[in-house]
């Protein structure tokens, strides 16, 4: 999904500037449309008028502005969904996972995040009538639990070349919140490269949580936290792709009724994300998700199982 127009092509910029402009990820005209001046001068070293400037500009360049209602729709139209492998899952998602939106998968450990992750990177691949976009995913792995074999079993089961499979999933590994941060700035580019309508962050706080300790960190943990979710969400508006991020409960200490758990992340995640899924064992070895947040889908319950293929239906699920 390479534009039409290169950093060079925004007046103002020129050689130099557009040099420290992609040193500092922003690759791609789409990308300085949708920072903010702040940010555009904070990673550069440019100063903040002529940020601005170069901002406004990339924005009048690719057109985003304010727009009539209409043109929200027509955007929401190009919407589109990637099938789980699961019809009861896919039908508590309002058809799949969607692009334009983030989804957040909530649970605790051993409920199927990373699997779903997994899953999910494969079925994108698969051509429309299959419930997929026959695109590419990019996958970020903070917690060293992605398994190439996996991906070479579900890929399998879906139909699909498994060594193909494996090529069309851009991975990446990272160690540190700094690290993740830059590579999500690096995606625009990576995504002008290849046709990636996927990108997965398994998992989106644990880096962070792990990093900022005490309550003195807090601020600074949760501030960072959410620039980071919401050039996500930018990725995911200004692409038209769907981003997937997983996410720990932590113990809520206020609760003395129904669940002592809460989703890790605070309001900054729970606000950025688009769809909130909470993951939970049931019965035998089912797993249950339930919708916690959707802007306009109700909420409910859907049953699923992991297998070696992936995602299925729960037996009597429907
Ligand atoms: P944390 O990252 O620890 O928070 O957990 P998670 O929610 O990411 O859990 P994950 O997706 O790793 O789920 C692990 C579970 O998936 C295991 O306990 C298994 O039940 C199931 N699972 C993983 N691989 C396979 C497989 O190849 N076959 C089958 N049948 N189940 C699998
Ligand atoms: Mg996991």
């Amino acid at each position: 999904m390479a534009g039409e127009y290169g950093l060079e092509d925004v007046e103002g910029v020129g050689p130099a500037t557009a040099k420290k402009l992609r040193e500092a990820g922003f690759a791609t005209v789409e990308a300085l449309a949708v920072a903010t001046a702040f940010e555009l001068s904070e990673a550069t070293g440019i100063g903040y008028d002529v940020a601005l400037k170069i901002s406004q500009r990339a924005r009048e360049l690719v057109k985003i502005n304010l727009v009539t209602a209409d043109e929200v729709y027509r955007r929401r139209q190009l919407a589109q969904k990637i099938t789980t492998g699961s019809k009861a899952l896919d039908s508590l998602l309002g058809g799949g996972v969607e692009t334009q939106a983030i989804t957040e998968l909530v649970g605790e450990f051993g409920t199927g995040k990373t699997q779903l992750c997994h899953t999910l990177s494969v079925t994108v691949q698969l051509p429309g009538d299959k419930g997929g976009l026959e695109a590419d995913a990019l996958f970020i792995d903070t917690e060293g639990t992605f398994r190439p074999e996996r991906i070479v079993q579900i890929a399998r089961r879906h139909g699909l070349e498994a060594e193909k499979a494996l090529k069309n999933i851009v991975y990446a590994r990272v160690y540190n919140s700094d690290h993740q941060v830059l590579l999500v700035d690096k995606a625009w580019e990576v995504c002008g490269d290849r046709n990636i309508r996927l990108i997965v962050v398994d998992s989106l706080t644990s880096l962070f949580r792990g990093e900022y300790l005490g309550r003195e960190a807090l601020a600074l943990r949760q501030q960072r936290l959410n620039s980071h979710v919401h050039k996500l969400l930018k990725l995911a508006e200004a692409l038209n792709l769907a981003v997937v991020v997983t996410n720990q409960v932590v113990a809520n200490p206020g609760q003395f009724f129904g669940d002592p758990n809460k989703p890790a992340g605070g309001n900054v995640v729970a606000h950025a994300c688009t769809y909130r899924v909470y993951l939970r064992r049931g019965k035998e070895k089912t797993r249950v998700a339930y919708m916690m947040d959707a802007p306009h889908l109700p909420y409910g319950e859907a049953s699923f199982l992991i297998g070696e293929g992936g995602v299925y239906d729960a037996p009597g699920a429907g």
